[in-house]
């Protein structure tokens, strides 16, 4: 969906929106990210960080020292040694480089011809996503940016991708530049604004990019009010589902059929001998018809996640070698619904089985890396979770595991065994990416968020108990192994794990 006016969404109270949301705002140049970042702040009583900003400090302060800008690493030594602030005032973020104000010297059309060039480095990006992250940690924040969904808060609570077309950003520039006093011609100008869409939409670090869950908002034919209301509005718009999620935990718990409840009490006294810890725990909250995705390390992985579920069917897409005789787990699979998977290739039966249980409202556990990866190398994901959202249009519930592998019971210093939850995500801007998408491009999309989920939830269970050197070790060994062992399983055409 694609909402072009206001009224394309509900109006909802504001205290619905959770104090410690983080909203994302991604767009071109000129779509006016600036203009409603600051007016959702103020609404919802956010912090507005112009990420924009922080990169056009970098660019000023690169031009002024006569540094070269395609020179990627000099310009990240620059940007390490510096002290870069935001300081939120009335009418715009005060910008301090190494204490000097350039709030007003980084609006300069030289930096606008610059910035995209500066913005492009990988190694410049780093750092600053690791400067945005620290300002954003706590929530309570509305950040504006390119890839601030995708790569900085990728389970950011609301995702807006602001767009607008090429004439009427240019227009809005135009007047900007005019208001400062500067006279700028108009052709050259949208032709900048081109340029700068393309170096900001191709590069290879965090480019711009839809998000598919993001909600895409076009401001084309919106007038400043009715762009901040839509965008005040798609605020709201996960918050009144997840407040819808509570409603009949009562009714869903005698729901469960006497078999279920058997084999969640199973893998819950299993999960407490092993001293289980679950962290933002939505299995009690679950939607139906969710896809709950969880990274794999091990084949405990199953079992200890269904310790955490509390109410509905959920059905599973295990490998078929689970399903021998001889395996006593198996049977506990097999009455819990799981669906045989043949890994190789694309097992039509077994998703078509699988969409068929969401459809009836069923939950889906799968593992969407597709094998089991080495600890604290999470993904990459493959596209059978694409496909299978694209066919049934089910939100994600990205679940990841830790210290399932290797585990001793009663618990270990050595891997904290741990299943943290991230939040339900939507796929709001689906429908209108398939539009100029083809389906394998959106799949990728899809598998995307899924990737950086399982990265933002491992990097907040490592911030809360530090990565071990037993896991760490041990995770390095297994990337050896498993590449051997996947090529074995996938065939030779398999990438190696994508690095954080
Ligand atoms: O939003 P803005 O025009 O102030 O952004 C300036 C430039 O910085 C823009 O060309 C793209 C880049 N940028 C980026 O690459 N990533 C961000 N998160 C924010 C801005």
């Amino acid at each position: 969906m694609i909402v072009r006016k206001p009224s394309d969404l509900p109006d909802h109270d504001p205290d619905f929106l959770p104090d410690d949301a983080v909203i994302a705002i991604d767009g071109p140049a000129g779509s006016g990210k600036s203009t409603t970042a600051k007016d959702l702040a103020e609404r919802y009583g956010l912090l507005y960080i112009d990420t924009g900003a922080m990169y056009r400090a970098l660019t000023w302060a690169a031009r002024e020292a006569g540094a070269d800008l395609d020179d990627g690493p000099a310009l990240a030594a620059m940007l390490s040694d510096a002290e870069l602030t935001l300081r939120p005032g009335r009418r715009q973020v005060a910008v301090h480089w190494n204490g000097r104000d350039v709030s007003t010297a980084i609006r300069a059309p030289e930096v606008d011809g610059d910035v995209s060039r500066v913005a492009a480095h990988a190694e410049v990006r780093a750092d600053m996503v690791r400067r945005q992250q620290q300002l954003g940690r706590s929530g309570g924040v509305v950040m504006e940016g390119r890839d601030i969904g995708s790569v900085v808060f990728p389970l950011a609570h609301t995702k807006i991708h602001l767009s607008a077309s090429l004439e009427a950003r240019a227009d809005r520039r135009l007047r900007q530049y005019r208001q400062q006093g500067k006279d700028v011609d108009r052709a050259a100008l949208t032709a900048d604004l081109a340029a700068r869409d393309k170096l900001d939409s191709e590069r290879e670090a965090g480019p711009l990019l839809i998000s598919p869950d993001a909600i895409i908002v076009d401001s084309s034919e919106l007038n400043l009010e009715d762009q901040n209301e839509a965008c005040a509005r798609a605020c709201l718009v996960n918050a009144v589902a997840d407040r819808a999620l509570d409603s009949d935990l009562d009714t869903a718990r005698r729901e469960i059929p006497w078999h279920y409840r058997l084999a969640y009490g199973v893998f819950r006294a299993l999960a407490r001998f092993y001293g289980l810890r679950e962290v933002g725990n939505a299995g009690r909250a679950l939607p139906r018809g969710v896809v709950a995705a969880v990274n794999h390390v091990s084949l405990w992985d199953p079992p200890l996640v269904g310790a955490t579920f509390h109410r509905f069917r959920i059905h599973t897409l295990a490998k078929r070698e689970l399903f021998r005789p001889d395996f006593p787990l198996g049977r506990i699979f097999r009455m819990v619904d799981a669906i045989p998977i043949r890994r190789r290739g694309y097992d039509r039966t077994a998703f078509a089985a699988a969409a068929r249980g969401i459809e009836a409202g069923n939950n889906l556990l799968i593992f969407p890396e597709g094998t089991r990866r080495a600890i604290g190398h999470p993904g990459p994901v493959k596209n059978g979770l694409g496909i299978l959202v694209q066919a049934t249009r089910a939100p994600m519930l990205p679940i990841f595991i830790r210290g399932s592998y290797g585990r001793h019971p009663g618990g270990s210093q050595l891997s904290p065994l741990e299943v943290w939850y991230g939040p339900v995500i939507r796929w709001h801007a689906l429908d209108a990416l398939l539009e100029d998408l083809d389906p394998k491009e959106a799949s990728r999309r899809i598998a995307h968020v899924c990737e950086s989920a399982f990265r933002e939830l491992q990097e907040r269970s490592f911030a809360a108990t530090p990565q071990t050197d037993f896991e760490r070790e041990l995770g390095e060994q297994q990337l050896k192994r498993f590449a051997r062992r996947q090529a074995k399983v996938f065939g030779t055409s398999e990438k190696a794990p994508a690095k954080g």
